[in-house]
């Protein structure tokens, strides 16, 4: 058992749950986690990392407090949306936190579906899936990894690359991540959302989550929610971009938590090379699904 306090000197070590890397304060806890008790109004949000999370979050709650903005400063992303399976020895950890808020709750995982804790489909509790092209995701993770001493050391950008591709980082591969999940949607009350629906027409995809959480808001909340959740905005709000987790632990000096917020910044990181070895791999993986993604938004200039 890692029982200590973690000021970030060392990275946490990471351990397999059900054949899924995972920190392994996560899975010392692993039994109180898949027998979290859901209740009927908690509200899921989940993600493979980096897909949107905390974009989501705050649009999620920006409709459920009818665009109150003053209402969602009043905490951190972190401790406003308790992240089930996570724990920091410093911070303290999703489960304490979810067990001490008041209903109703929205709570955050990265688990895939096959690990998804049974209570929150017996209790047919509604989900928000984000799914985010695997390109930008990869190199999102990567940046992230590199500034955040609670996951493994990256290593370089090539090391990386394999890495992901071996579906050998936390919370497991990309592919079966997003598969599970869209395989599950029409079983379950699960909203699947992309990432690339929400950069290219971001009022429509928050009025989709309006109607999915059942709330009734007018043209302009819904305008004052797509701004206060614009990338440019969130960024300068430290109730949601992460700048309240102490240094030792993500230091955004080597990448910020709020890097890009773009389609297809994964061509300035990808070789010709890489890109080609990726799609072969990602045909095979992706060979027994029906589920596209979106790479890249399409313009004029060759450049984009
Ligand atoms: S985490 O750690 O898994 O919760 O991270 P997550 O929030 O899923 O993903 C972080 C990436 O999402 C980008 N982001 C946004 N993009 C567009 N608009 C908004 N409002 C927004 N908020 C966060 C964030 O910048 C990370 O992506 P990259 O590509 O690294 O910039």
């Amino acid at each position: 058992m890692e029982d200590f306090t973690f000021d970030g000197t060392k990275r946490l070590s990471v351990n397999y749950v059900k054949g899924i890397l995972q920190p392994t304060v996560t899975c010392d806890i692993w039994d109180e986690i898949w027998n979290f008790q859901a209740k009927p109004d908690d509200l899921l949000i989940s993600t493979y990392p980096k897909a949107g999370t905390t974009w989501t979050q705050e649009i999620v709650e920006l409709i459920q407090n009818e665009g109150d903005v003053e209402k969602s400063k009043r905490a951190p992303t972190h401790q406003r949306f308790p992240f089930l399976e996570w724990k920091i020895p410093s911070l303290g950890s999703g489960l304490e936190q979810a067990h001490a808020m008041p209903s109703p709750r929205i709570l955050k995982t990265h688990l895939p579906f096959h690990l998804l804790p049974p209570s929150f489909l017996e209790k047919n509790c509604k989900i928000i899936y984000v799914a985010r092209n695997p390109k930008d995701n990869m190199v999102s993770y990567y940046h992230f990894q590199r500034m955040n001493k609670a996951l493994p050391d990256p290593g370089t950008w090539e090391e990386y690359f394999e890495t992901f591709l071996a579906g050998k980082v936390c919370w497991g591969s990309w592919h079966e991540h997003v598969k599970g999940w869209w395989e599950a949607k029409d079983k379950h009350r699960i909203l699947y959302l992309f990432y690339e629906d929400m950069k290219k027409n971001p009022k429509h995809e928050v009025q989709k989550l309006t109607e999915f959480i059942e709330k009734k808001l007018d043209d302009k909340v819904l305008d004052k929610i797509v701004h206060y959740t614009s990338f440019d905005v969130m960024k300068q709000n430290s109730m949601a971009n992460y700048s309240s987790i102490p240094a030792e632990i993500m230091d955004h000096s080597i990448s910020p938590f709020m890097r890009k917020g773009a389609v297809g910044d994964w061509k300035k990181h990808f070789t010709v090379a890489q890109n080609e070895r990726f799609d072969e791999d990602y045909k095979k993986k992706m060979a027994d699904t029906r589920l596209t993604f979106h790479f890249q938004f399409y313009s004029k200039s060759l450049n984009d």
